[in-house]
């Protein structure tokens, strides 16, 4: 085929000819090992031919003949009204319809990427769709958005507003979803696509993954595996309401979409005004749901979190420890104990504030912002000297976007709470806790200025825990007018960002975890500016595995805050060794969220040690390549996962055993991602064991490592009187 190519930054403009008589023009655009290609002919449909495994150009040219005239890539609402859209508006003078043709491709640099913009507009109206695909160098991942444009005369109203739409062929396609509840987070979920719609939804207002998340992979070869097949990903880059859609029609195929939740949520577009959507983000691998999470992993440390580049601190919590009873003596020892175990970092969370409103429970304090001298008579500086003198840094916790009705600041704004006009707002937690109306810029600045008097005032606070722990229970702005009403789930989040902003331009370097009644802000709309997330409020090692393993479907280990704690567990109660619990932190970021001082010496000796050998293996966990092995979800007794360093020099194998029944025969799990060229040592971290294992010191190959595994004793070689059901091992992989 005669085809001419023309490279502009990474999309590649591909002029075929043989199509009926017009000449179309397909735009190649490449992710790392992935390609997308469109037919963009101007007067025409946007049409999506191809997304998968990278092509060549000589492939991408003749895609037509291959695999057919491919689907529309954006579709609009109203000339063709059956099928699903990815845009509807209602124009001025009332017209229901779109008509968006092919205006314009161009090309960008934007300051990490490259971004290909395509210009749809509209064969009547003065409406402009522009419809962009980001890609950054070396990574498999692009984003796709839109920005819609109202030239017209008067506000436009829309009414449906996806950031993407994805068409997959038809075949044995699977859904791997998340999906939980409080304290039951990340819960993973795969199931063959049938016909009719899936909707997977988020109506929170606030926070948008304690439940379903906006993240989810397709297997298009049948059931999931995490080390095989063709797996497309996808991630809703949005903290607010978002809405995924998977209409699978009468031709099986398969229409996926996702964008904000247009429900309750008219947006209206005053003349010469964008509409941005959030970015959808898109990735493809061969190498099934397993090289789709190390995809998105990589994407999200060099571009979608901050501080993506650095280690995290080890650090105690204060919460399970104290919970509200803050107080100079407890956080002294604290912090005294956490030095000594070895760890790099003290947060005080909850209680520490309110003077008129003590901060004592959940019903009073939020909103006021100032030091309780009563708990903490040398207030903030006195515990940061402390913390200097243990030689570890110092963190707090704030709930800025939230208020108590019991506090100086809704005494004094009552009119910056979300509540209807004409009702009593319903509170949340405490029965007093309401949410500041972040659609409101005085609101924003309230925000902007918590973080900057603590900042300001205490220039050393290392890290902030930012919780929100409420969602918008009745729809209501004080500040938007009447006819706006609609937009408070949207503008709620433009302003959070607005915020957000403005606190990562003036504090760059302060790390911050997003917290959310535990693990509700796991998204890649919020994680930009925050440095992790607390997966979830429930502590339990064992339940941790099934949350964790769900939620490193999509987010990196250095992401999520993983907390040996108590046992019993206040969540569960149950009782798990500290050997367990802490081989299951040890595969994220690890913490401790314990009183310590109900720690025995040999728990402390153990934990010391621990920590220890985290800091060696940290920049494998922390930076390396997820491979999981074997799912808790297969309920086979067992769950596995291991971290490659990217050089494949050095590797981290973790075994949790899941249940304890005799006789059970445990499978034997065959090693991932290592170098089968290479010699590696075993070393096994976080020893109990009276004897070394039987390979410890020893040697094998990648290769063995690969195909075969080791066997791994079911218990621990310990005196009866400390024997328990429960057996965990962390082996160290270094070549020779
Ligand atoms: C939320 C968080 C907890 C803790 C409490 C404090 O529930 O998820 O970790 O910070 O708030 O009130």
């Amino acid at each position: 085929m005669n085809c001419r190519s023309i490279t502009l930054l990474t999309a590649t403009l591909i002029s075929l000819s043989a199509i009926g008589d017009a000449v179309a023009q397909n735009v190649k655009i490449d992710a790392g090992n992935t390609t997308l290609v469109l037919e963009a002919e101007k007067g025409k449909k946007l049409r999506n031919l191809y997304y998968g495994t990278k092509i060549s150009d000589t492939d991408a040219a003749g895609l037509r003949s291959a695999l057919g005239k491919g689907y529309n890539a954006y579709p609009d609402y109203g000339m063709i009204t059956v099928p699903e859209t990815a845009l509807s508006m209602i124009h001025g003078d009332g017209n229901m319809t779109l008509d968006l043709r092919v205006d314009n491709v161009a090309e960008r640099k934007d300051k990490d990427g490259n971004v290909t913009e395509i210009t749809l507009k509209d064969t009547y109206y003065p409406v402009s769709v522009k419809v962009n695909y980001k890609t950054y160098p070396g990574e498999d991942v692009m984003e796709t958005w839109t920005e819609i444009t109202n030239n017209e005369n008067s506000p436009v109203t829309l009414t449906r507003f996806a950031s993407g739409h994805l068409p997959i062929r038809g075949g044995n396609v699977w859904l791997s979803q998340l999906y939980g509840s409080a304290k039951n987070e990340s819960r993973l979920e795969s199931a063959p696509l049938g016909h009719g719609m899936k909707v997977i939804k988020n109506r929170d207002g606030i926070r948008n993954s304690h439940t379903a998340h906006s993240e989810v992979m397709f297997s298009l070869d049948g059931k999931p595996s995490d080390r095989t097949g063709r797996t497309i990903g996808a991630a809703l880059c949005y903290g607010g309401n978002y809405k995924l859609r998977i209409d699978t029609d009468n031709s099986n195929n398969h229409y996926f979409f996702a964008g904000i939740n247009e429900d309750d949520s008219q947006y209206h577009l005053a003349p010469g005004e964008t509409f941005k959507t959030p970015e959808l983000a898109l990735t493809y691998s061969s190498d099934g749901t397993g090289g789709v999470s190390r995809s998105f992993h990589r994407w999200a440390r060099n571009h979608k979190i901050a501080h993506g580049d650095k280690e995290r601190k080890v650090l105690l919590n204060s919460w399970e420890g104290v919970y509200f009873k803050i107080n100079e003596k407890e956080m002294n020892n604290m912090m005294k104990n956490i030095a000594d175990m070895g760890g790099e970092l003290f947060v005080m969370d909850d209680g520490w504030f309110g003077v008129k409103y003590p901060r004592d429970n959940s019903k009073a304090g939020l909103g006021d912002w100032t030091v309780d001298t009563r708990k903490l008579p040398k207030g903030i500086n006195g515990l940061i000297k402390e913390a200097k003198k243990n030689k570890i840094d110092f963190g707090i916790w704030i709930e800025p976007e939230m208020v108590n009705t019991k506090s100086e600041l809704y005494e004094k704004y009552p009119e910056y709470v979300i509540k209807p006009e004409h009702r009593e707002a319903l509170t949340g937690r405490g029965g007093t806790q309401l949410v500041l109306d972040m659609a409101n810029p005085a609101v924003q600045d309230i925000v902007f200025n918590i973080v900057d008097t603590l900042m300001t005032k205490y220039p050393e606070i290392d890290y902030i825990k930012w919780d929100a722990n409420m969602d918008i229970k009745n729809h209501g702005s004080q500040y938007l007018t009447a006819d706006n009403q609609s937009h408070l789930f949207i503008d709620y989040h433009k302003g959070l960002a607005k915020a957000l902003d403005r606190i990562r331009e003036k504090y760059p370097d302060v790390t911050i975890q997003a917290c959310a009644s535990g693990g509700a802000r796991a998204n890649y709309g919020i994680m930009p500016w925050f440095d992790e997330f607390w997966v979830s409020d429930n502590t339990d090692a064992l339940q941790r595995i099934y949350m964790q393993w769900g939620a490193s479907y999509f987010f990196p280990a250095m992401t999520m805050a993983s907390h040996i704690s108590a046992s019993p567990n206040h969540q569960t109660h149950r009782r798990i060794p500290i050997k367990y619990r802490t081989d299951v932190a040890m595969s994220g970021r690890l913490g401790m969220e314990i009183q310590p001082d109900d720690m025995t010496d040999a728990e402390k000796a153990q934990t010391r040690k621990a920590i220890a050998e985290y800091k060696e293996i940290r920049p494998v966990v922390q930076f390396g390549d997820l491979y999981r092995l074997l799912s808790p979800y297969d309920e086979k007794g067992l769950a596995s996962l291991m971290y490659v360093a990217p050089q494949k020099d050095k590797a981290v194998f973790y075994w949790w055993k899941t249940r304890a029944f005799y006789n059970d025969m445990l499978p034997l799990v065959p090693m991932d991602g290592l170098d089968p060229d290479k010699t590696y040592t075993i070393r096994e971290l976080n020893r109990i064991d009276r004897k070394p294992l039987p390979f410890e010191g020893k040697s094998f190959s990648g290769k063995f490592l690969m195909e075969n595994g080791l066997e791994i004793p079911y218990n621990h070689d310990l005196p009866k009187a400390d024997q328990t059901d429960w057996s965990s091992r962390v082996l160290y992989l270094e070549a020779n």
